[in-house]
């Protein structure tokens, strides 16, 4: 396993960390059984993960997580969790955060993570959760409820990073997750220079997700981007549009993904969202060396290099 630093938070994270959330939602989305949900975790920690992001708006995330871990020592993972700061369409209280905070730590059946993050914050209401609920996540931090506070982005509806952006020229978090893949490149200028000058560590979400899972979402997207001039008609075929990347040690699309999210030295642990045991250890294959051939890089910057679309589901 490779290991890399989470920013200012000094943390060495395992390159693959394991995500509960995303379309899998830790298995729950496809109904995998707990214990093999558990098998997958006590793998991930066998060869070396030792970051595990989850949050209380995950279903039952937490909950299977701090049951999957009871037993390990402490010292052996970190954890990231986050708290919902809009609540049926309003910024949430400070209470709710405290109750949110509260409830992450007895699901998880710890005292204290390692990271507390705002979750998916949209750039329209950045300005008003930070004035309303940066002071009490502060306040938790002091408690020693978390050790650090990270932000999320909403990349769905924020595929520019706008409130990356905003975070960053504010300098609260010591982390940031960003929504990042090979059909949209944009942290690249938008996110990581600046999480590089200010020692902001960065997890990566999207490396995957649904569109380069399945061969029908991709060539959809593809002929998406094609008919609204986003990229050129003959830049890439329109079946099986990017299997020029699978060859020699690349043996799949999942794997050219994820190894194409480690590719950028701002990039501390690339979050992988499987409940699949074989997927997971394709995944864990591809970050063992995370490399692309030159030429197919060049390509992939040449073809989506420009696109700030949220392109993921
Ligand atoms: N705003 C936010 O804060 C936010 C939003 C999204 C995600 N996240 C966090 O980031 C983590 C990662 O995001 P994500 O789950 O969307 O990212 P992801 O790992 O890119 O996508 C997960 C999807 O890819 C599939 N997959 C994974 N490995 C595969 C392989 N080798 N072959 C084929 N399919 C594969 C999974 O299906 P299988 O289960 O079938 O493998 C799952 O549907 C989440 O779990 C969550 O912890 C945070």
């Amino acid at each position: 396993m490779l290991y890399r630093t989470l920013g200012r938070t000094g943390l060495r994270v395992s390159l693959l960390g394991v995500g509960t959330g995303g379309p899998s939602n830790f298995g729950q989305r496809s109904g995998v059984p707990e214990a093999d949900i558990h098998r997958l975790v006590r793998r991930a920690l066998d060869v070396g993960v030792n970051i595990f992001d989850t949050a209380a708006g995950y279903r039952e995330s937490e909950a299977i997580l701090g049951r999957a871990l009871q037993g390990v020592p402490r010292d052996r993972y970190y954890v990231a969790t986050k708290f919902t700061p809009e609540l049926d369409g309003e910024i949430a209280t400070p209470e709710d955060v405290v109750a949110s905070v509260e409830r992450s730590l007895a699901r998880l059946q710890t005292d204290s993570v390692e990271v507390l993050q705002f979750h998916g914050v949209r750039p329209q209401r950045y300005r008003a959760t930070m004035e309303r609920l940066l002071p009490a996540a502060l306040k938790l931090r002091e408690q020693g409820k978390c050790r650090w506070l990270g932000i999320t982005e909403q990349y769905g509806e924020d595929g520019s990073h706008e409130t990356l952006r905003l975070a960053l020229a504010d300098d609260h978090f010591a982390t940031a997750m960003v929504g990042y893949n090979m059909l949209n490149q944009s942290a690249d200028d938008l996110v990581y220079p600046q999480c590089l000058a200010q020692n902001v560590g960065v997890f990566i979400m999207f490396a995957v997700r649904r569109v380069l899972a399945s061969q029908d979402r991709l060539e959809e997207t593809i002929a998406d981007l094609k008919r609204r001039g986003l990229i050129k008609r003959d830049a890439v075929p329109d079946r099986k549009p990017l299997d020029w990347l699978v060859h020699d040690e690349v043996d799949s699309l999942a794997s050219a993904a994820y190894k194409f999210t480690a590719l950028h030295p701002a990039v501390s642990s690339v979050l992988s969202g499987t409940a699949n045991l074989a997927h997971f250890e394709s995944n864990l294959r591809a970050l063992e060396n995370p490399t692309l051939p030159e030429a197919d890089l060049t390509r992939l910057r040449a073809v989506f290099g420009h696109i700030t679309e949220p392109i993921g589901n």
